[in-house]
């Protein structure tokens, strides 16, 4: 990392640990004592500061609001058996955090000041991060435009801000999901590989229409067809067909995951074969039907490793294998979370110790 950057820090009075209950920790309800924030003004970067968590005033008319420049991004710090605090693959979310930033026409956020505002934070709200099996302190970074201004173009001020919230997984149970094929999350030459607040918001609506049918997630197909499995919106899809895992490749419209990342590179290690191609919902369907599609799960940083028990296509309802039966998914699974939580040697040099 490069030089040690001047960070303000401004500690609360009282603490909100002793009142949270680390045994009720719903996603992203809980945020912890502090945030970082840093300014983006006159083309660069400044005002560096942790400050107590709480509301950050802001002109209603700031762009972000209107237009919707907006990115964020997501990834978890753990408690390592030995007690230390690791966050995981940090690197990945950065590079990430700044392809959406310039596809969003915003600026990049210097590797130094993401980097040492997360450590920063850790440092100072370190008892946040729980030791409970299966739990972490999800990381929130999110930058946005902050120009008070109603003309449509980039914003010339941004803010950029870091949250964290003490946290299980995402979901709790196995998913039963619908395969959309009337409603689109993304199209080519659009902004879907972009962690962008727009992608999000187009998926609310058909979101909450599969859930009055009984859905817990939606399977977004692709914009011209919808013949393609792309992704869940929350998360990566990877099958597992024949013995290997399929998952629909990277392109435009798709979210480069980082945990889809991992797992392709933990399942290659352990000698299965991957496949990142188009992925048809025919041969999803078929696979099922035959045998041949023996797992399927979403993955992702607040998913983590979450089984699909149920698709639904054209009105009927495809139930896969038993999700206490699938070895392959539960297996690397293990083995990603053994490497978060220090149980395992982390020979991918994966995970950054913070404190
Ligand atoms: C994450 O996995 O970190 C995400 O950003 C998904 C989120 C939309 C819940």
């Amino acid at each position: 990392m490069n030089e040690t950057l001047d960070i303000t820090i401004s500690k609360a009075d009282q603490s909100r640990l002793t009142v949270t209950d680390f045994s009720q920790l719903p996603f992203g309800k809980v945020f912890s004592d502090h945030m970082f924030i840093a300014d983006f003004n006159n083309g660069e970067w400044s005002n560096l500061q942790v400050l107590p968590y709480g509301p950050v005033p802001m002109s209603p008319a700031i762009s972000a609001l209107h237009y919707g420049q907006a990115i964020f991004e997501g990834l978890k710090a753990y408690r390592q058996a030995d007690g230390k605090i690791s966050v995981f693959r940090a690197d990945k979310n950065f590079e990430r955090f700044n392809k959406s930033a310039h596809r969003m026409a915003m600026p990049s956020i210097p590797e130094e000041i993401f980097m040492q505002g997360i450590a920063a934070l850790i440092e100072i709200d370190e008892r946040w991060v729980p030791a409970q099996e299966g739990y972490s302190l999800y990381i929130r970074p999110v930058m946005f435009a902050t120009d008070p201004y109603l003309g449509v173009k980039a914003s010339d001020s941004y803010k950029f801000v870091l949250m964290t919230t003490p946290t299980g997984p995402y979901y709790s149970k196995p998913l039963t999901v619908k395969i959309e094929t009337e409603y689109t999350r993304a199209d080519d030459g659009g902004v879907g590989y972009a962690k962008t607040a727009g992608n999000y918001a187009r998926s609310i609506y058909p979101f909450q229409e599969a859930m009055k049918e009984g859905f817990d997630q939606l399977i977004w197909t692709d914009a011209a067809t919808h013949e393609f499995i792309e992704e869940a919106g929350t998360a990566n899809l990877i099958f597992v067909i024949d013995g290997k895992l399929v998952t629909p490749s990277v392109r435009s419209t798709v979210l480069d995951g980082v945990t889809r990342d991992t797992i392709i590179t933990l399942a290659k290690k352990a000698g299965i074969g991957v496949e990142e191609r188009r992925v048809s919902v025919k041969e999803v369907i078929a696979g099922i039907e035959n045998g041949s599609l023996t797992d399927a799960f979403a993955a992702g940083t607040a998913a983590t490793v979450t089984p699909i028990g149920q698709i639904g296509y054209e009105g009927k309802l495809y139930t896969l294998t038993d999700p206490a039966t699938r070895a392959i998914s539960a297996g690397i699974a293990k083995t990603l979370n053994d490497i978060r939580y220090g149980l395992i040697p982390d020979e991918f040099g994966w995970n950054w110790t913070v404190k």
